[in-house]
């Protein structure tokens, strides 16, 4: 795991970004996992810049989105496609019927999550994985207790998480979708590369947890220690519970004097 803290999550998204930017440049049809929430939108502002500018392209990019409600059409601002298409495709050069996120009005739910399974699997597998985190240590919308072993599949969204995203939804807890299609856990764990986001201190136990703590279903952000390859993108809010900070920072240091990062 490479941790990378930075002062705020300005600094901290563009240098996402540019991971993601290489990344296109060594694949121009790279497959991308993509996430929603706040975390990522500044990573997507400045993706999109690049691509105004002519140094990136999605024109042969694929994308896979983690999660979409239960209930919620396309068009509607609350569905997970509809911020997509606002915060992101939209603004770039990248093919729609390339762009992929779960059906969560599906007539026949487990068949879409089958399907979506096995496009991923058709499209090559996920070269890149973008991903944020929730304040109970969840990712996509796998909540604590997820099988590590899960794909996609519908899971019941916690109570934290549904006080958490009511401030998409006028701070009406009550019209928070209660369910939701999510990529698995073992599904995430088979992308190539995973860069995580997480800024601000409401996620700080949960960061803690995931790079220090023991890895565990309670904590479903914590397999991401068994991963090969994840950069871990922390403002210092995010960070303010790690013990090691110094020895992330001093790895830090090294991965900047060798252009790595
Ligand atoms: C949501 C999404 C996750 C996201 C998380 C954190 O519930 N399903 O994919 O990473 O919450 O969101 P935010 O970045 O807004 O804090």
């Amino acid at each position: 795991m490479e941790v990378i803290i930075d002062v705020d999550s300005a600094v901290s998204s563009e240098r996402a970004a540019r991971n993601i930017a290489k990344q296109l440049k060594l694949k121009p049809s790279s497959v991308l996992g993509l996430a929603t929430g706040s975390s990522p939108l500044k990573v997507y502002a400045s993706l999109a810049e690049m691509c105004v500018r002519g140094e990136i392209s999605f024109r042969s990019v694929t994308t896979f989105n983690l999660d979409e409600y239960i209930g919620v059409p396309p068009e509607n601002e609350h569905s997970y496609r509809y911020f997509m298409n606002a915060n992101f495709f939209d603004k770039i050069d990248i093919d729609k019927s390339r762009t992929h996120v779960p059906d969560g009005m599906a007539k026949d739910i487990e068949a879409a999550c089958k399907s979506y399974e096995a496009d991923i699997e058709a499209s090559g597998g996920i070269d890149l994985q973008l991903l944020g985190i929730g304040s109970d240590g969840h990712i996509g919308f796998n909540e604590p207790s997820s099988s590590f072993a899960s794909k996609t599949r519908v899971k019941g969204l916690a109570s934290e998480t549904i006080t958490a995203n009511a401030r998409f939804f006028g701070n009406d807890v009550l019209a928070v979708p209660t369910h939701a299609i999510t990529m698995g856990i073992s599904t995430i764990m088979k992308a190539r590369k995973i860069c995580l986001l997480a800024y601000g201190s409401d996620k700080a136990a949960a960061v803690a947890g995931m790079i220090e703590g023991p890895i565990s279903a309670k904590l479903p952000a914590s397999i991401l220690q068994m991963h090969p390859c994840v950069t871990i993108y922390l403002d210092n809010a995010a960070a303010s519970k790690l013990d090691l900070r110094q020895y992330y920072d001093a790895a830090k240091s090294d991965l900047e004097a060798r252009g790595e990062i």
